[in-house]
């Protein structure tokens, strides 16, 4: 019997989070695979190529290894190319595919939460404009008419978009994903097609699924002045908030989108959100700074006394946590944690990472707020987009090589917590020692 336990709601969703190109493998016929190709765009040149092999047929024995750790849900995405290769042909053997695959998560007890827009978009879509042009919107509703009436027996949980967030910054505003554009102009244009996909991708599945719930995953940053006292560290981080956390979940609450510097009615998206998907991975702090204007006259950076993964990408400040579920909780709906984790391939971080990411979590669930599930990213390490396989989120390891799996110990603390429904002391004395008196003090 534990000392003591950090309880979660009887129910609630314990998963993780993948999505479609990153573990697939042998996807060609998308705008990362031609992206992938092209030199210096991914770090060492590598590619995505059989990832985890999910196409291969992997899946079922990684689903196995979630269900066997005692998971009940999990989160995947659908590969639009692969369902609609071209504009005018369908390939309904590829969607029978995502068919088995939620089957067997529901044969097994796992609640599966299906993503239809995780980063990745068909060539033939790129080839007249992708998300620039104001046709995509009905077409993204047309590939999702075609995917929902094969999966809704099985799937009720919907994310329609991806952090478009990041999908926006990365794509147009110098970042490094395809088209790799820099043009705010084409990025705000980009917003508001996406927030129009995903109205329409929202009745259209409201119209072939009444019961489902559909929401979008926001990749949520927690913002903070650097100096509190400074006004001028403030306007930045007012501003970024608004672009980047704000706006676009805002726009689906009643249809008005403020980029500050310019606002869109999109009437047809008010009331387009039955729960918010948060994915938390980090804080920065805001500098005031003359010579960014691209960042809004701000510059950001990780607070000094943060740990860093292995490469340095994610800053560890599980209080950021609570703040996105603070966040979240003011549009009054379910919240789903559908994505955090780190990238630490010797997993020496990410057992402390976890563990005090869900004690916070579990915070926000004892102020009664709507938090229903937690999706760790990732169930085995995949393709990390521009970063290629230098960083690993995988509870599991993978040799890219010989497709072997590698279970690290952080396997066996998720599986405590899921098993648990809780984290008691005892799993932290096990897996992270160090913070043991941190969250069980005196105990
Ligand atoms: C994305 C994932 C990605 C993860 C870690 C999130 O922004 O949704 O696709 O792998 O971050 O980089």
């Amino acid at each position: 019997m534990p000392e003591a336990t950090y309880h979660f709601p009887k129910g609630f969703l314990w998963g993780t989070a993948t999505a479609a190109h990153q573990m697939e493998g042998q996807n060609i016929n998308n705008n990362w695979a031609e992206w992938e190709n092209q030199p210096g765009r991914i770090v060492e040149g590598q590619k995505a190529g059989l990832a985890a092999d999910w196409w291969g047929g992997r899946w079922q024995e990684d689903l196995q290894r979630a269900y066997d750790s005692g998971q009940n849900a999990h989160r995947l995405s659908i590969e639009w190319s692969r369902i609609q290769p071209e504009a005018d042909r369908w390939d309904d053997k590829a969607l029978q595919v995502y068919v088995e695959m939620v089957r067997w998560l529901v044969n097994h007890k796992m609640t599966p939460l299906v993503t239809l827009h995780h980063f990745t978009d068909p060539l033939w879509l790129v080839e007249t404009g992708g998300w620039e042009n104001g046709a995509t919107p009905a077409l993204f509703e047309k590939f999702v008419r075609h995917v929902i009436p094969a999966l809704k027996d099985y799937v009720n949980l919907w994310v329609t978009i991806n952090e478009p967030n990041v999908y926006i910054m990365s794509g147009w505003v110098g970042g490094p994903f395809p088209p790799g554009k820099n043009n705010l102009g084409l990025a705000a244009k980009v917003v508001v097609n996406m927030i129009k996909g995903h109205a329409f991708a929202y009745k259209a599945i409201h119209e072939l699924q009444p019961e489902a719930q559909v929401g979008i995953a926001i990749n949520y940053r927690s913002l903070k002045a650097a100096r509190s006292w400074f006004l001028l560290d403030h306007i930045p981080t007012k501003i970024q908030n608004q672009l980047y956390n704000n706006s676009f979940t805002d726009t689906l609450v009643d249809g008005k989108l403020n980029l500050v510097f310019k606002k869109v009615n999109i009437p047809e998206a008010a009331h387009t959100q039955d729960f918010i998907g948060v994915n938390y991975y980090s804080r920065d702090l805001v500098k005031f700074n003359l010579f960014n204007p691209g960042e809004m006259f701000g510059s950001r950076f990780y607070p000094k006394d943060a740990p860093l993964s292995a490469t340095g990408f994610i800053a560890d400040v599980p209080e950021g946590m609570f703040d996105a579920l603070k966040w979240a909780h003011r549009y009054n709906i379910p919240i789903i944690v559908t994505e955090n984790g780190v990238e630490d391939n010797k997993d020496i971080l990410r057992p402390r990472y976890t563990i005090e990411h869900l004690h916070q979590i579990w915070r926000a669930v004892n102020f009664n707020w709507r938090i229903k599930g937690y999706f760790h990213w990732s169930l085995v390490d995949n393709f990390e987009w521009e970063r290629g396989w230098t960083q690993r989120f995988g509870l599991w390891g993978l040799d890219v090589e010989t497709q072997k799996r590698i279970r690290r110990p952080s396997v066996d603390l998720y599986e405590a917590i899921c098993k648990e429904n809780g984290i008691s002391s005892e799993i932290v004395e096990r897996f992270a020692p160090e913070i043991r008196e941190k969250l069980f003090p005196g105990i």
